[in-house]
């Protein structure tokens, strides 16, 4: 093996950058040469590529967002897609492709495994921590310290005006992000896909008005995922105050999680998954897998298995939570 490709690929999460720069200076190791695809599988398409050496990787692992910058790719969705990339792959000499995404990125790798003759290969970098075979994915420590930060400082203003926030945290089909900033904010109530799909409105309000009766009026904080309510945070802010008589306003912390600069275990965990999947790679042992953590050991862990959606959250902080503080009524 001779040449590894490289990209990220789907939402960028914090820590893509640190993975990157573990795969160069490890594949640096073995004589590798190490090409980064821009704008995830579009840059295979569009054959941009480039070099990328240790000096330019050197000083990138604390920043936010991705150097190789990421995107969706439709092309590769259409019928030839996978063959059209496998064959410019194959031109371009790449024995390995790594792909640091989500799990549509790794059906991506999936798709393209018909068609290609070298070693595929997937770093979980994703902030919805949504992919099994992984203990942690990279960038959800930071989207987690990120959604932190702003519901402290949404608790003051709360706090101050004794008004109800309803918080939309990201995290696609899981409750993940939510459940972990939920209790780390000490939300008094999580809305997730977790504790059912339905939310109970009426239960809310009168957990809501319970509060209030037993500690005063004060802040009240809901962290809610995202996809619990098609009609959207605003919407069900304004439902909330109508049915309890409150002040509820919404914040929707959106794409602000998926940026800023990586925190400490997101760089750990990124530059021990880069290295690990080159070493398996050299190995010949990586095809088709997924370097994950699991345990604190560095596994693989297949591609396809990825996206079963197996992973469940913490189940005892489910339960204390819910027990603890949202069942009132
Ligand atoms: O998968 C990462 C993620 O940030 C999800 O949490 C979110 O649902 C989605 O990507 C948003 O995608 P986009 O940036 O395309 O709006």
């Amino acid at each position: 093996m001779k040449r590894i490709g490289l990209l990220t690929s789907g939402g960028d999460a914090p820590g893509m950058n640190a993975a990157i720069r573990a795969v160069v200076l490890t594949a640096a190791q073995y004589q590798l040469e190490v090409i980064g695809f821009r704008h995830g599988y579009n840059g295979i398409f569009a054959r941009d590529y480039q070099l990328l050496q240790a000096a330019d990787v050197r000083q990138i692992a604390r920043f936010g967002g991705t150097v190789l910058k990421s995107a969706r790719c439709k092309a590769l969705q259409q019928p030839d897609g996978p063959a059209t990339a496998a064959a410019i792959l194959h031109e371009l000499a790449v024995d390995a492709l790594l792909v640091i995404g989500g799990d549509g990125s790794f059906r991506g790798c999936m798709a393209l495994s018909h068609h290609y003759r070298g070693q595929l290969v997937g770093l979980p970098g994703t902030i919805d921590n949504d992919l099994d075979g992984t203990d942690y994915t990279i960038g959800f420590a930071t989207a987690l310290q990120t959604a932190l930060e702003a519901i402290d400082k949404i608790r003051d203003t709360a706090d101050a005006f004794e008004r109800t926030f309803l918080i939309e945290v990201m995290g696609r089909h899981t409750g993940y992000l939510a459940l972990s900033a939920g209790i780390a904010s000490a939300a008094e109530q999580i809305i997730c896909p977790e504790y059912g799909e339905q939310i109970d409105l009426t239960d809310i309000a009168a957990d809501i008005r319970y509060y209030q009766q037993q500690n005063g009026a004060g802040s009240y904080i809901i962290v809610m995922a995202e996809t619990m309510y098609p009609a959207g945070a605003q919407a069900l802010a304004q439902e909330l105050s109508d049915l309890s008589g409150t002040e509820c306003r919404a914040v929707v912390l959106g794409h602000l999680q998926r940026g800023g600069s990586p925190v400490g275990s997101d760089r750990i965990l990124a530059t021990k998954l880069g290295a690990f999947a080159v070493e398996q790679l050299v190995g010949g042992h990586a095809h088709l897998m997924m370097a994950g953590e699991q345990a604190g050991q560095a596994v693989l862990f297949p591609l396809a298995l990825t996206g079963e959606q197996h992973k469940k959250t913490d189940p005892y902080l489910l339960d204390w939570q819910n027990r603890t503080l949202q069942q009132h009524c």
